[in-house]
């Protein structure tokens, strides 16, 4: 949390105190304490049961300052099956006294005792913008500091733990959360994304029943798999069959994103007494951290947030945070450089005359940073070799990488380059030289994906090697922008430098490692810009954007696909990262043929880039791609960080699709429609345009398409919001966009 985060006011029993009062010590003297964070147009609370358990208390809609949170009371025991400890929706809940719903901690003592109950021991402020509770086992010197920080502007909570054994022995940490949280009885529904490799954020919805939903990578980083962003909407149906789907702009939407990119989980369960909890933090499976006496462990940061205007309010609302509080450069990290990246014109078949000649062409379609992705380094001619071998290769460039860079600078673009530092191919030197660098297990067979192992970066050799050979790159060659790619999971975890009650410490270390590399890089080379590519998006996350300005969406480039795909992704990320290549056609994936403005109006609707092999481009494809990267680069700031509006979502086979984008200032607005395939002469539906304000003007301007009928040039907010306009767009694979700018 960078800034503009504020902790209104905390209650003890039903007075406001200030933080000053809250050191009290003794359970009895705390019991009725409540604490209460205001931000944005949410409230938080939350307070000491008569048993002293941290117990939830509220999230939702903001109450005014005068209205009093009663204080905590445990839920009751359910005949004599569920107890009142497994019953009362805590903080934060050890595994002991029988609780039978997810645990946030679950510990074994050196002498085998595995009951853990935390209680509350005190509250301390941290500054005037964040508050810390801490909680110990009612018998056992071990302690939980729950961190509590809520931004002012967007209400958006951040919570973490830290656990600490103040025990003389060792204990083991069998299941750490980051965080807990509880919403009563309801009708609501789940909404959370999953997907593939090609097939990124999918955006799946079901009612929540009774039972667990669990939504998780196993694989030592976040994956493709599932996303660690979740969104639960109150149900405004009575419907009790059938699907019910969260409403896009209406309705309450409580929401969370988890800032880990190693193993993590989430379920999302419905107890039996209805109330739903979410639990989110390290992923428990083949988890183990041994915690020794004097240590302690910090989890990531679990994020949640409260909108009342919807799935499309929650997003905005974190399309905010993201860009106020968690990229790079926040509060005001720059839109994104056109780019062109080379990698499906010329896949690993990088040299010097060819990547020149791109350039050339590049920079005359007005793009701003040119990268050369994978190919350039060791012995690489395809993935079977090279990885791990850092040096340029001589063949491909005689003369280093500097004749290149020097002549992309000429053309008015900085360079950008490829690397995948954590992996490593058996045939490299690196590997021959040191084959107990990878993760593996002694004696087992080494599971390979695209031919190459994981460097176990938990080591702090390797962890020096790799930050070293960075660190090198970057200042012998002047380059503004890594493409830090990730191309397998994990197998065969390992790690047998450790003594094997440490060994899965891994799973903690190695993301704190790869998060040390980024941070030393980003301070030791400040101009640096990083983006996160795990083949296409597999390591998006909250924790991994704190020092990747942008993201790789997926390596599906196909125009129609992206629609899906970019839709999925902006319920939990901004459209700033949001990478979006405009390729060839037809399509290598899906054999689809589609037009140059419909490819480019697709990738528009994101930080745009170029990965076409521009050597066969005509004329015209020049020129159209000139044209519309000038009227992008006109509207990029509003695209990429205005409100965003999902008009028509492509899901469910859609024949339409719609995106509108509004600057914060309300003084101009994007859309882009597509079709997918129109049948029977059915038009486009009418497009109600949102977010702009009603009582100013605003002027039409195509960028491509045009209306049906006869639409005003200019009109007020009101009129595009209310009587719409209808567009003249048919047929398969067509695209139209257009700007209102505010004229008074
Ligand atoms: C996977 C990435 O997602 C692609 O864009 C490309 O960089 C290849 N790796 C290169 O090996």
């Amino acid at each position: 949390m960078k800034s503009h985060l504020d902790l209104r006011a905390c209650f003890v029993g039903f007075t406001t105190l200030v933080f000053a009062c809250l050191s009290a010590t003794t359970i009895a003297a705390q019991t009725s304490q409540v604490f209460r964070l205001d931000g944005g147009k949410s409230t938080y609370a939350f307070g000491v049961n008569e048993r002293g358990e941290l117990q939830t208390l509220y999230w939702g809609g903001r109450l005014l300052t005068q209205d009093k949170i009663p204080r905590a009371l445990s839920l009751k025991e359910w005949a004599s099956f569920d107890s009142s400890y497994s019953n009362t929706p805590q903080e934060y809940s050890g595994w002991g006294a029988g609780l039978f719903t997810e645990p946030a901690l679950k510990v074994t003592f050196a002498d085998g005792n595995r009951d853990l109950v935390l209680h509350f021991v005190n509250a301390t402020p941290n500054g005037a913008q964040s508050l810390e509770i801490l909680l110990k086992d009612i018998s056992r010197e071990v302690y939980v500091t729950l961190c509590y920080s809520m931004d002012s502007e967007t209400g958006i909570l951040a919570r973490s733990a830290s656990i600490e054994n103040r025990e003389k022995q060792a204990i083991l940490l069998e299941q750490v959360a980051a965080a807990q949280w509880a919403l009563p009885p309801s009708r609501y529904s789940l909404s959370y994304l999953t997907g593939r490799w090609a097939g990124e954020w999918t955006l799946n919805q079901e009612p929540i029943h009774p039972g667990a939903r669990v939504i998780e990578s196993r694989r030592g980083s976040t994956g493709h798999q599932a996303n660690p962003w979740f969104a639960i909407s109150r149900d405004s149906s009575q419907k009790v069959v059938g699907p019910i789907t969260a409403d896009e702009e209406h309705g309450e939407v409580w929401f969370g994103a988890l800032a880990w990119s190693g193993s993590w989980r989430i379920s999302v369960e419905q107890t039996q007494l209805d109330w739903v909890r979410v639990t989110g933090g390290f992923n428990p499976f083949d988890f183990g951290y041994k915690l020794n006496s004097g240590e302690h462990l910090e989890t990531p940061v679990f994020y949640g947030g409260y909108s009342n205007h919807g799935l499309g309010g929650a997003s905005r609302l974190l399309h905010r945070f993201e860009l106020a509080h968690v990229l790079p450069h926040a509060p005001d990290p720059k839109p994104r450089p056109v780019l062109y990246n080379s990698w499906e014109a010329t896949e690993f078949n990088v040299d010097e005359a060819g990547q020149m000649a791109l350039a050339e062409k590049a920079a005359s379609i007005g793009v701003d940073r040119f990268v050369m992705d994978d190919g350039w380094f060791g012995q690489r001619k395809n993935d079977h070799a090279g990885l791990g071998d850092w040096y340029v290769n001589p063949r491909k460039f005689p003369h280093g990488l500097k004749p290149l860079i020097d002549k992309v600078h000429a053309l008015g673009m900085d360079f950008g380059l490829w690397v995948e530092p954590e992996m490593v191919n058996p045939d490299s030197d690196l590997y021959r030289k040191h084959p107990d660098w990878v993760l593996n297990f002694p004696g087992r067979p080494r599971s390979e994906q695209r031919n190459q192992l994981v460097l176990n970066l938990a080591r702090s050799d390797v962890r020096d090697y790799v930050e070293g050979f960075l660190d090198k790159l970057l200042t012998e060659n002047d380059i503004a922008f890594l493409k830090w790619d990730y191309n397998r999971n994990w197998s065969e975890p390992g790690w047998d430098q450790v003594p094997p009650d440490e060994q899965r410490r891994v799973y903690v270390e190695y993301i704190r490692n790869l998060y040390t590399i980024l941070a030393d890089l980003r301070k030791k080379h400040p101009k640096i810009e990083i983006e996160s590519c795990s083949g296409g998006g597999g390591r998006v996350d909250l924790g991994i954007l704190r020092f990747a300005d942008e993201v790789w969406t997926s390596d599906n480039t196909d125009p129609f696909d992206r629609l899906t795909i970019q839709d999925g992704f902006t319920y939990a990320y901004t459209p700033q990262i949001m990478m979006a290549w405009v390729t060839d056609s037809p399509h290598w994936l899906n054999g689809r043929t589609t037009s140059l403005t419909y490819r480019m109006l697709s990738s528009m609707q994101g930080s745009l880039g170029i990965g076409a092999n521009l050597n066969h481009w005509t004329a015209e494809d020049f020129a159209t791609a000139k044209g519309l990267t000038a009227a992008y680069h006109a509207m990029q700031p509003t695209i990429v960080r205005g409100n965003l509006y999902r008009l028509i979502s492509p899901r469910n086979n859609s024949p339409f699709s719609s995106t509108e984008t509004v600057s914060r200032d309300e003084n101009q607005a994007v859309v882009f429609a597509f079709t997918h395939s129109t049948q029977e002469g059915r038009g486009f539906p009418l497009l109600q345009l949102q977010g702009l304000n009603p009582d100013a003007e605003y002027k039409l301007t195509w960028i491509a398409g045009k209306a049906e009928g006869e639409t005003p040039n200019t009109a007020s907010g009101a009129w595009w919001m209310n009587h719409g306009l209808q567009l003249d767009l048919r047929g398969d694979f067509q695209a139209a966009a257009f700007r209102l700018d505010r004229q008074r």
